[in-house]
């Protein structure tokens, strides 16, 4: 039996329509459009496409958007007055700085400059310890993304055994803290996994769900999954590939041919959880204009 495929792409595009409705609806109303700024510090291939991606998004959804582009050897404290600034526009209601951010720059102390309020990232400590103790707030797009995926996808991860493997700010720590609220379409039992465990198969074989959020390309096999597990393919990795075109493909971080033989549901790479990263930084955004709105 081969697995149910989880259609990341067809998901996205139908939250793309509730927001586009929502923005419209905005508009209508209060005359504001959703406005989204994007920093973008030095000349990282990858940074510059998911930019180029993410403004593009903007532009089709009807937001405002406006991209600063600024030299590899901008100084911290440079990008800082520009992060204020936006931080002060009032057409601005995000504020995202493209990470990893050049060697001179701390990173902690950028994502720490971002009003909370504009946070669309959910990278703020203050975002991120409002998720932890559960008071709603702006949630990290890619986590909020896997969350939406699981519910329409008629895999609500309630009462189930949820194993996240990886462990970073961006997805793994963030996912865990998502699932484990005691809320519909949460209140998972949750174990986090990460490449230190001295056997991952012993975790990997005990999950109802199954999230791979490594960065290590196929490494997470059929053999090591539980028969009818749900799987979340959070990777994409690069491999060289001789035989194609531009000498490499994408690749998850599940061997998908092995996995999808054992496992019920799996996402694709790609065209599983990478649609739904942005389109939930659409509807951050939409959610942190609403909420720059005065009673
Ligand atoms: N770099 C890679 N992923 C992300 C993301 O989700 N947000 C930002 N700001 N930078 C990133």
């Amino acid at each position: 039996m081969s697995a149910e495929i989880i259609d990341g792409k067809k998901i996205a595009e139908e939250i793309r329509r509730e927001v586009k409705e929502e923005t419209e609806r905005l508009k209508a109303t209060y005359g504001i459009a959703p406005g989204l700024a994007f920093v973008l510090v030095g000349d990282n291939p990858a940074s510059q496409v998911y930019v180029r991606m993410k403004g593009k998004a903007c532009e089709e959804i009807g937001f405002y958007s406006v991209t600063e582009r600024m030299p590899a050897e901008t100084l911290e404290a440079e990008l800082l007055r520009k992060v204020d600034e936006f931080n002060r526009d009032p057409r601005v209601h995000g504020v995202l700085v493209q990470l990893p951010l050049p060697k001179q720059i701390n990173e902690a102390r950028v994502i720490e400059s971002v009003d909370p309020r504009k946070d669309v990232d959910g990278f703020h400590p203050t975002n991120v310890g409002k998720l932890v103790i559960g008071v709603d707030t702006m949630r990290p797009c890619t986590p909020a993304g896997i969350q939406e995926l699981l519910i329409r996808s008629g895999n609500d991860p309630s009462g189930k055994h949820v194993v996240v493997v990886g462990r970073s700010n961006i997805v793994g720590k963030p996912i865990v803290n998502i699932l484990l609220q005691k809320q519909s379409g949460a209140n998972a039992v949750v174990t986090i996994a990460h490449t230190g465990a001295r056997d991952l198969t012993v975790y990997t074989k005990m999950a109802d769900i199954l999230i791979a959020a490594i960065g290590k390309p196929e490494i997470i096999t059929g053999a090591m999954l539980k028969e009818g597990a749900v799987v979340i393919d959070v990777g994409t990795n690069r491999v060289d590939d001789p035989s194609a075109k531009n000498g490499y493909r994408i690749v998850g971080d599940v061997h998908y041919a092995s996995a999808s033989v054992v496992a019920k549901a799996i996402t694709p790479v790609p065209g599983g959880v990478g649609p739904m990263t942005i389109t939930m930084l659409l509807k951050n955004t939409l959610q942190a204009a609403k909420a720059s709105i005065q009673p």
